[in-house]
């Protein structure tokens, strides 16, 4: 007998759980969704009238809201009642690096996850199957079971029916693209041990993906898989970074190498944009957890392995403000730059490890001011990212070192270098003839995301810096 899912709860109205629950609603218009929160402001936007509030920007996710909000999906507080009447419930909340104490720096902080697992212990009411959705370390699952077990020890048996089946189910989705990814995926990955809770859990994916992509495996081989594709992933842009440095080095083309290194059908032709490093709120933390699991098992040659990607990224992002700052006369004090793109990607609002964040920082700590466009990202996020640094290096004659516009036309005004450092498709329309008029001469063009037209720069007058590719000195 297969178990009957009607009702669905997902704990975290995050990046992931919001857009994910949008398209399983959107799928299956026999179960009901309740996404819940403890952040109250952020299930407020997610109940906002004007779909242009929404707490997250993903290309696709208004149309799937406005569909299904109140019809079978929900955003609530009400977390009780939500768990309480789920006949399956998705972990989805935040795991992010530690700050402090045991493994601070790499290990993942898991307080959130086992105050949703404690939630479920509390207030779940029959049998209930628990989903991974984060990210987890390896063996998280054991822990989350410790917990809902513990729950059902306290009770007498006999007056509860509570029991409970853990199941990993991690979500590959990347930001910018999530919807496309959740309706499309590579592959659906399901881990675990109890038959009837896979097989109610596929149950709701094959309402609209085909059996073949769905896989099955052992919780912990799931676990690992996510660690490990997102190590891989990043490894990917780290290799093609490191090589992007050779090429300007060299007057090898970082686009031609990669084109010629990607036809090969065993390497592929995805995932070799180089890029001032990759960021954003899973890599980083996903392979600091590999490291940190390397590491509690001793196996330190693997651990120094994976810290190489990280090593790179970091190196990409700082090799890039010193070159734009060596461009510039190695000064850039009292000067003004131009910051196109916030974001760690284009189509989305999020900055979470943005490079645009480091690159600033260096470049304020300089004693440059910056003028910051991004069509997405709000100028409180810009001012959150940048306060501490605004605050040591406030200039003595109180200039504004950071300006945040809502139109590019008004970011070149007296700048003398331009940085591209996210991938808006607007950038590459933009008008460098009118640009170079408002702009301070010598003026520079750096693009990390080799998204402007080169030519309308070179015409307009720019020198020109291209990731990986010749520099064109005009000037
Ligand atoms: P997020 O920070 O955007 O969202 C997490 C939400 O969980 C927050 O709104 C937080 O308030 C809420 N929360 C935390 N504890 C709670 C509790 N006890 N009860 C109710 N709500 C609670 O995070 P995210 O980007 O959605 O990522 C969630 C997980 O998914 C992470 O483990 C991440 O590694 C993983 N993941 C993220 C992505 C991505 O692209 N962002 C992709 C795949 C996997
Ligand atoms: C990533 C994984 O792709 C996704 O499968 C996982 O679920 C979550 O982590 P995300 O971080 O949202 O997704 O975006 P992704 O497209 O992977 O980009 C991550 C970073 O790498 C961005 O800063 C992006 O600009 C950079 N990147 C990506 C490159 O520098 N070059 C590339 O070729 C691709």
């Amino acid at each position: 007998m297969t178990f009957e899912i009607r009702k669905v709860c997902c704990i975290g109205a995050g990046y992931v759980g919001g857009p994910t629950m949008a398209v399983f609603a959107n799928k299956c218009s026999n179960i009901q969704f309740k996404v819940v929160d403890i952040n109250r402001a952020r299930i407020n936007a997610w109940n906002s009238k004007d779909l242009s509030q929404l707490p997250i920007f993903e290309p696709g996710l208004e149309k799937l809201i406005f569909k299904c909000r109140e019809k079978n999906l929900f955003f609530t507080t009400d977390i009780e009642s939500s768990i309480s009447e789920a006949d399956m419930i998705f972990l989805s909340v935040n795991t992010p690096t530690k700050t402090k104490g045991i493994g601070a720096g790499k290990a993942s902080d898991l307080k959130w996850v086992e105050a949703s697992a404690r939630q479920i212990a509390e207030f779940s009411s029959s049998h209930t199957i628990v989903v991974e959705k984060s990210t987890l370390p390896v063996r998280t699952a054991e822990t989350i079971k410790k917990i809902l077990e513990s729950s059902q020890n306290n009770q007498t048996k006999s007056l509860t029916n509570k029991s409970y089946s853990v199941l990993s189910n991690p979500e590959f989705l990347a930001e910018g693209n999530a919807i496309k990814d959740l309706e499309n995926p590579d592959r659906v990955l399901i881990g675990g041990e109890d038959n009837k809770a896979i097989s109610a859990l596929e149950g709701i994916y094959l309402n609209w993906i085909s059996p073949e992509k769905i896989i099955k495996t052992n919780l912990w081989s799931s676990e690992l898989s996510k660690l490990t594709a997102n190590a891989f992933l990043a490894q990917r842009i780290s290799s093609i970074n490191s090589i992007s440095a050779i090429c300007e080095e060299t007057g090898a083309d970082i686009y031609q190498v990669g084109k010629a290194v990607g036809l090969d059908s065993r390497i592929g032709n995805k995932f070799l944009m180089p890029s001032p490093g990759f960021g954003g709120s899973c890599f980083q933390k996903d392979i600091l957890n590999l490291i940190y699991l390397c590491e509690f098992y001793k196996l330190d040659a693997v651990a120094k392995y994976w810290q190489g990607v990280i090593d790179i990224n970091k190196w990409q992002k700082t090799r890039i403000s010193q070159l734009i700052i060596n461009k510039l006369f190695g000064n850039v004090s009292g000067k003004k730059i131009a910051i196109l793109g916030f974001a760690f990607k284009s189509n989305t609002n999020d900055i979470r490890n943005s490079p645009a964040i480091d690159i600033c920082e260096d470049l304020l700590e300089e004693g440059s001011s910056l003028a910051i466009y991004d069509p997405k990202v709000t100028d409180a996020q810009i001012n959150n990212a940048l306060e501490n640094k605004i605050q040591r290096f406030k200039s003595s004659d109180e200039k504004n070192l950071l300006n945040i516009y809502s139109s590019i036309d008004d970011v070149f005004k007296d700048c003398d270098a331009v940085i591209v450092l996210t991938e808006w498709q607007e950038f590459s329309f933009i008008d460098w003839v009118k640009c170079a008029k408002v702009m301070r001469k010598p003026s520079w063009v750096f693009d990390t995301r080799s998204c402007v037209n080169k030519q309308e720069v070179l015409k307009a007058g720019f020198n020109f810096w291209r990731i990986g590719s010749e520099t064109h000195h005009i000037l």
